[in-house]
């Protein structure tokens, strides 16, 4: 379950969500009959409640094959490609998972010295490959996936570098799809009518999230639960809206430059940097739109803290607290007590991180006046992560069209692609 509050924005910051009642009803009336800007990308909308079931069962076999054949994965992919399956995957398994299998990364960087170290450590793994590509023409993805197939054929041999190799794609377009048919590649769509960074609860996510031994219906169950709780046009009645209408409220009328999400798990990372392409990739057009940011606290208390605390005010904070951890560690008493640590003998280090939350929401929002929202879930599980993203894909939406802005489209990515091919001498550039 997830909570949302605003009981740490002082009021002078506080939205008055009623008087945008009329206007965020016009906007969910855009997104629930798919009329704005960019509207063919409103797949993600109802897809918790009418994804394709065949699929998900065949992902699930697959990945019960993978997990049991081999002892590593290579998710092979760049931004909405791989990010949401990076986020769910650490957020639920932790940094050092005790799952079967072992997830790596390759495809999101041009840099030989990652790529020459993870060709290396796999040349003595078991591994497969999970190529995740919409368009199939991405750079990063196709050179790593051309390094990668090469390395497991040479290793195993082209039949079983074969079976070793599942493919995400578009249903019939690209050279990913060619190059999948071509070869015979057990292959899952991502549909045309969603984007990249709406894609973690399609094949896109779920291959991977399920090969890390995540129960991905669980996960689908969630969003489900988040499509039908934020599917309500009423401002006042919908978290999701609200989230949005106060970020935008922030920095149009108050001149905030930077929402900072800030959690206290470093396991939340990668939740991170999925929420910022999100965003940011949503919203930052035509000269507009809060720049994202993120903390890990306790660990950036010791860092960015002191910016926060006293810098330029230009954040605002959004706060992710978990209030169930899955696991707690007792501090343990010492009989010399040297460390001055006894006082806290026999408590739990969930006690000791709540107490720093609430001790930091008090010097952050009270002391330096910092509006602070704060987004409380029960518990973390594939379940309620699942709610989570559903959540701030909803806010994302209603707050891009606010802002005025399709919430679909990149057209600033491909500036620095172009020019890339320029310089490196591709047909066409
Ligand atoms: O969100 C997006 O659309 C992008 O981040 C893409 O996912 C990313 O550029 C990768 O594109 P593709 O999946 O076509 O390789």
């Amino acid at each position: 379950m997830i909570k949302v509050s605003f009981s740490h924005v002082n009021e002078e910051k506080l939205v008055d969500f009623e008087a945008y009642k009329d206007k965020v009803k016009e906007i969910d009336d855009k997104i629930r009959n798919k009329t704005g800007a960019g509207s063919d990308f409103l797949g993600w909308y109802d897809w918790p409640t009418s994804y394709d079931k065949d699929e998900v069962n065949r992902i699930q076999i697959k990945a019960k094959e993978f997990i049991e054949n081999y002892d590593t994965l290579v998710v092979c992919g760049i931004g909405g490609s791989y990010l949401g399956s990076n986020a769910v995957i650490d957020a639920i398994n932790g940094l050092y998972p005790t799952s079967k299998m072992k997830i790596v990364y390759l495809g999101n960087t041009l840099d030989p010295n990652y790529i020459h170290q993870i060709l290396e450590y796999l040349k003595n793994r078991n591994f497969a490959i999970c190529c995740i590509s919409k368009s199939g023409t991405t750079t990063e993805t196709s050179i790593s996936f051309r390094l990668l197939k090469t390395l497991l054929e040479e290793k195993v041999g082209i039949e079983k570098a074969r079976k070793a190799i599942v493919c995400v794609t578009d249903k019939e377009k690209g050279a990913l799809k060619v190059l999948a048919n071509n070869e015979g590649y057990e292959t899952y769509i991502l549909p045309d009518n969603i984007g990249g960074r709406y894609s973690v609860i399609t094949a896109v996510g779920l291959f991977p999230i399920a090969c890390a031994g995540i129960d991905i219906v669980e996960f689908l169950n969630g969003c489900a639960k988040a499509q039908k709780d934020y599917d309500n046009p009423n401002i006042l009645e919908n978290d999701a809206y609200k989230y949005a209408l106060e970020r935008y409220f922030l920095y149009s009328e108050l001149n905030y430059k930077v929402e900072m999400l800030c959690s206290y798990e470093p396991r939340f990372r990668m939740l991170n940097e999925w929420w910022k392409q999100l965003f940011d990739e949503s919203e930052g057009k035509e000269d507009k739109a809060l720049l994202t940011s993120s903390c890990v606290f306790t660990t950036d208390l010791h860092s960015l803290g002191q910016f926060i605390q006293e810098g330029s005010k230009i954040l605002f904070e959004t706060i992710i607290y978990v209030d169930k951890p899955n696991y707690d560690v007792e501090i343990p008493s010492d009989k010399d007590d040297l460390d001055g640590l006894n006082y806290l003998a026999g408590k739990n280090l969930s006690f000791v991180n709540n107490k720093a939350y609430e001790g930091t929401l008090k010097a952050h929002s009270e002391h330096a006046n910092i509006p602070n929202i704060t987004i409380n879930l029960d518990e973390m599980n594939a379940f309620t992560l699942g709610e989570l993203l559903y959540f701030f894909m909803k806010a994302c939406a209603m707050s891009a069209y606010l802002l005025d802005v399709n919430p679909f489209n990149q057209p600033g990515v491909e500036i620095y692609k172009k020019n890339m091919f320029h310089l490196l001498g591709k047909k066409g550039y």
